[in-house]
């Protein structure tokens, strides 16, 4: 990669950590990334996971294709009824028990989180929220509030209030649910 083509991503894009590993990314397929060279990497991170089926894969891409076909953002919320979150929320309840059979569909892990914190508070009226050390649940506010993990969340403190962190596989601690 070229030093000025490096240097506007650096001043021009924000990064999280100070050494980035700079793959100046030209295409990936399958279990490979190419840089604009030409050089081949293995990816062996998958988007941090999230193509773990492989970069490109056939199905997903023509199942995004379909949709470009038909539309792209209309509304969200669960206002509107849209067929790819409709076969998501029935392939959903289709696996999970009978009382988990309402989806609320978001974009990211986080968000999944900062629902879920929401959802059980305005459901339950309570407050105190137990998670456990050595976890890490998104970069948000709420997210990081329940994440155990002090390094990630000393510079943005205060956080939410009424967390205690448990040891995972302690059982006794789950006594430190409250009524
Ligand atoms: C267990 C877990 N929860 C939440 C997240 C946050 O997901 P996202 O980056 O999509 O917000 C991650 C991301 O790595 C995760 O591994």
């Amino acid at each position: 990669m070229s030093d000025s083509r490096i240097n506007t991503f650096l001043t021009l894009q924000g990064q999280t950590n100070q050494s980035p590993y700079l793959i100046d990314v030209e295409r990936a397929e399958g279990i490979y990334i190419w840089d604009k060279t030409g050089k081949r990497y293995m990816d062996m991170i998958a988007g941090v996971a999230v193509n773990n089926i492989g970069h490109r894969h056939p199905k997903v891409i023509e199942a995004i294709q379909a949709q470009l076909e038909k539309h792209l953002h209309v509304m969200v919320y669960g206002e509107y009824i849209q067929d790819a979150q409709l076969a998501l929320a029935e392939n959903l309840a289709s696996i999970l028990p009978e009382n988990l059979n309402c989806s609320y569909i978001v974009n990211s892990g986080t968000e999944a989180n900062e629902a879920a914190i929401k959802l059980a508070k305005r459901y339950t009226a309570r407050q105190e929220i137990i998670s456990c050390k050595n976890s890490y649940h998104g970069s948000t506010h709420g997210s990081l509030s329940v994440t155990g993990n002090e390094e990630k969340k000393s510079s943005f403190k205060p956080l939410l209030p009424n967390i205690q962190f448990i040891e995972f596989n302690n059982i006794e601690l789950l006594d430190l649910i409250t009524k």
